[in-house]
């Protein structure tokens, strides 16, 4: 089934996954979640930011046993980042009910609206939300669109449909998180399975470099202020800086826009993003005071933080019951830290959280290229309804 279900989810399409929080793909597919989570039966919640919450009622009362992972993609992505989570989550409790009927406790399935901040300049917008911490900023897309109009354009019609509850249900007992790996260190260590100890510590942020737009073949070189030309400069020494820090620091520029983008127009401003993360607060504070530094340097420099997280340790007890499940169940495991963010690090401040990983092949993640294979995905699916029946049947 999960197979099939991956393929209904995606879009065929060599330039990989587009679904950006709230546009026509992101509806289409919290959509198709939501007639899906009705024909298993399920009880639907869609929240005022779009998170969809499949509810499979226990025979008693309590906090529900959740799984799941985020809807949206980053620009360009792949087939399983959150995804896999969503509907792998959806055929564990599926197995479960197939084999052995209605759970003691309430089974949740969550499709989180928006984790990646791909389209607005923030990120694990649905699982904040989740936890009570709506945005409190003004955002707006890169066509000038606010969070606001785009959110109520596609989520009002999602919570018109029939009998779609739209109160946000209370938070669960517990959190599992199925994902790929998106890194390399399963499939060189040849496991099937990776338990998560914690999740990196980041930051994000716009660099803005101004200059002053000009002329291009009249404007002496020295007479010029060309953004573009400072905020390169910048840029390699921030690679140096990055280069020299903490051995576990990851430091990306992954977005650069220059205005006016003009072929004869010396560039009168040039923005460019920063992504850094780090084992600890700590060891990240160490690489952006240095970053903090070099732009009160320069007056023509401006740093705008767009999302600050802190490093997680997840749950010890769920991962040691899912440690021995994985034993069990004969499944090869190694325990690892996650240098990409989840919404399970915003659960976790909440809830009791863990999450599972599956191999991603040639450690290959946020592109087209993202691949599993369906017997890495099926084992993941085997260990996350191991532990959704230790911990709801
Ligand atoms: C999200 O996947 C991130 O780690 O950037
Ligand atoms: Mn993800
Ligand atoms: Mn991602």
């Amino acid at each position: 089934m999960l197979t099939e279900l991956l393929a209904q989810f995606n879009v065929a399409d060599k330039s990989g996954q587009n679904r950006l929080v709230y546009n026509a793909a992101w509806q289409a597919n919290q959509q198709r979640l939501i007639q899906l989570g009705q024909e298993f039966g399920a009880k639907v919640t869609v929240d005022d930011y779009g998170s969809v919450y499949l509810d499979f009622p226990g025979s008693q009362p309590g906090l529900a046993v959740a799984t799941g992972s985020h809807m949206d993609t980053v620009q360009h992505g792949g087939q399983y980042d959150g995804l896999y989570g969503v509907l792998g989550g959806l055929c564990a409790i599926e197995q479960l009910r197939q084999t052995y009927d209605r759970p003691r406790k309430t089974l949740r399935l969550i499709a989180f609206s928006e984790e990646e901040g791909s389209r607005f300049p923030a990120a694990f917008t649905g699982s904040k939300f989740y936890l009570g911490q709506p945005q409190t900023q003004p955002l707006l897309d890169d066509a000038g669109i606010s969070f606001e109009t785009a959110r109520q354009q596609a989520v009002t019609p999602l919570q018109a449909l029939p009998q779609v509850h739209t109160k946000r249900p209370a938070l669960p007992a517990t959190f599992t998180e199925l994902h790929i790996e998106q890194g390399p260190r399963l499939k060189l260590a040849h496991k099937a399975i990776g338990l998560v100890t914690g999740i990196v510590a980041q930051r994000r942020y716009v660099v803005t470099v101004h200059g002053q737009a000009n002329h291009a073949g009249t404007t002496p070189m020295i007479h010029r202020q060309d953004a573009v030309q400072r905020a390169s400069a910048l840029m390699t020494h921030l690679y140096d800086v990055a280069q020299q820090g903490s051995a576990s620091l990851t430091f990306t520029i992954g977005a650069i826009t220059v205005h006016p983008n003009v072929d004869n127009v010396i560039a009168g401003e040039c923005r460019f993003t920063v992504d850094c993360r780090d084992e600890t607060d700590a060891k990240l504070t160490q690489f952006t005071q240095q970053l903090d530094a070099c732009v009160a340097a320069d007056p023509q420099v401006t740093l705008t933080p767009t999302l600050t997280v802190s490093a997680t340790r997840l749950s010890h007890a769920l991962l040691r019951q899912n440690e021995l499940l994985a034993q069990e169940l004969g499944l090869p495991y190694e325990q690892l830290f996650s240098g990409a963010g989840h919404d399970s690090q915003i659960m976790y401040t909440a809830v009791p959280t863990t999450m599972l990983f599956v191999p991603s092949d040639n450690g290959v993640s946020h592109c087209p290229e993202e691949h599993t294979s369906a017997a890495d995905l099926a084992k993941g699916v085997a260990l996350l309804a191991a532990s959704l029946y230790q911990q709801a049947y």
